[in-house]
């Protein structure tokens, strides 16, 4: 029996895979919005009775925050771990949507089928991808060729709160010789790949208050102080006319590219023109002397995220606020420093304050950029198997998003992370009508077959 067998199994499983998939993005595990808690329960508790359908002895572990879903096999050949996460991001806005968010639906589009619905392909659809991989496998073959651990997460959305102390914990039982990661794209919607730079992440919320309470604009506009007029200024102050960050600091560990880099990226032939098109854009809008790829994979960015304060409902009110809020959040490369950065930002926060002005900050999630070492020839060996199921070769990307487990992988067990997946730029992940391919979740799923092929083959 060869993969060849695994492949032909997997195209006469889709069908079934399907429904499985649609079973699991009905559940709604939005695991940042509490009153979801007891569906992201439930999508953990699919999972576990899933993998324990395939012979994974499986569990659902508690955490403070959401359930981890940690499963084992015992095997022959090197110990691989399978990395996704279960929860979603929220909906809203709900009436941008074409149908109910969790009640997903195949799709007839004009370019193929497509799996609708809210973590069609961020991140239940790729996530699905590697586990019916292995449910082919083991169905042709009975085992395994390897030692496998799951490690399915359930708050990657929300920042991964417990994900550090549960990995500390729980080190021994998770290392592994080589950590599989399911959550990012192909190159371009088109070209296979393997992501070795993530950009990391910082939240920051800030609250400013002026008055105890909202005031008449006629009565006390003038003399009282508007805090959304102070966090306007603040905000239009975070950037200088070059679309550079001007927080002090802001800038240390930032790597230039290298030359050799720059002319791989360049070797891509990515279509900026193409790719901000698509979204009704044309012009790269950050940091100037910078392509729009280098913008997205190697620059740092602070992109404020939400804003609120007074009256924002229909018609009209003559308010003067008394608080105004705003989410901000940066995106960190090379070795820039998360909690530096927040220190600092917090500091030009309060150095811009006027009288009668308070602020109060919540941070939100933190984790540092990674990048990923290719000199393991298991590297070379995936990007082959790749190649052999896509049209274009495998090439390695960066990301412009962040996943925090990435760079954990590697400093917490010492594991290597290698990042494959299989979603489109129009996957419109984290908006409404979120979409996954038939093809990414076709395709992605035989990449699967092959790459463990390879990996145990070649290793
Ligand atoms: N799957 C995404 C990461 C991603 C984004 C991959 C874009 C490929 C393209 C992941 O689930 C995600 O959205 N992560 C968050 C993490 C954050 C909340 C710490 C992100 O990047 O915003
Ligand atoms: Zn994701």
């Amino acid at each position: 029996m060869s993969l060849d067998d695994v492949l032909a199994r997997i195209d006469a499983d889709l069908p079934a895979a399907t429904d499985r998939l649609l079973d699991l993005l009905r559940i709604q595990s939005i695991s940042t919005d509490p009153a979801y808690k007891a569906e992201c329960d439930r999508a953990a508790d699919w999972l576990v009775n899933d993998l324990q359908s395939l012979g994974i002895k499986t569990e659902k572990r508690t955490t403070p925050g959401h359930p981890m879903v940690v499963g084992h096999l015992d095997g022959d050949g090197p110990h691989l771990l399978f990395y996704g996460h279960y929860d979603v991001q929220p909906v809203d806005p709900l009436d941008l949507w074409d149908r109910d968010p969790f009640d997903p639906q195949i799709q007839d589009t004009d370019k193929g089928q497509v799996i609708r619905g809210r973590g069609a392909s961020d991140d239940k659809g790729q996530l699905m991808t590697f586990v019916e991989a292995c449910r082919a496998w083991k169905s042709v073959h009975g085992t395994l060729p390897c030692k496998l651990t799951f490690f399915l997460e359930g708050e990657e959305e929300s920042g991964s709160p417990s994900l550090v102390p549960f990995m500390r914990e729980h080190a021994d039982e998770l290392k592994s010789d080589l950590a599989l990661i399911c959550d990012t794209g192909l190159f371009a919607s088109r070209v296979p790949a393997i992501t070795t730079m993530l950009r990391g992440m910082l939240g920051e919320e800030i609250t400013i208050t002026g008055a105890n309470k909202d005031l008449h604009s006629g009565m006390f506009g003038g003399p009282g102080i508007n805090p959304i007029r102070v966090l306007s200024k603040i905000i239009a102050s975070l950037h200088d006319d070059t679309g550079r960050i001007t927080i002090p600091g802001f800038y240390d560990g930032v790597p230039e590219i290298s030359d050799e880099l720059r002319a791989q990226w360049e070797g891509l032939g990515f279509d900026a023109d193409e790719f901000l098109g698509d979204v009704d854009l044309s012009t790269p809008a950050g940091e100037q002397g910078y392509t729009a790829l280098e913008m997205i994979w190697s620059r740092p960015t602070c992109e404020v995220n939400g804003i609120d304060g007074g009256y924002t409902g229909d018609g009209f009110k003559t308010v003067l606020p008394a608080k105004a809020n705003a989410k901000i959040s940066f995106r960190l490369v090379g070795t820039q420093d998360p909690e530096a950065i927040r220190a600092s930002f917090r500091k030009l926060v309060q150095d811009m304050l006027p009288p009668d002005c308070t602020v109060e900050f919540k941070d939100h999630s933190c984790a540092p950029a990674s990048s990923t070492d290719t000199s393991d020839p298991a590297f070379a060996a995936a990007l082959r198997a790749l190649s052999d199921e896509w049209p274009d070769n495998a090439a390695y990307i960066g990301c412009g998003g962040s996943i925090p487990i990435a760079g954990l992988f590697q400093n917490i067990l010492g594991t290597t992370p290698m990042l494959i997946g299989y979603g489109k730029d129009d996957d419109q992940i984290h908006s409404p009508n979120e979409k996954y391919d038939m093809e990414s979740f076709h395709k992605g799923t035989r990449s699967w077959a092959r790459v463990l092929h390879a990996l145990t083959n070649n290793v």
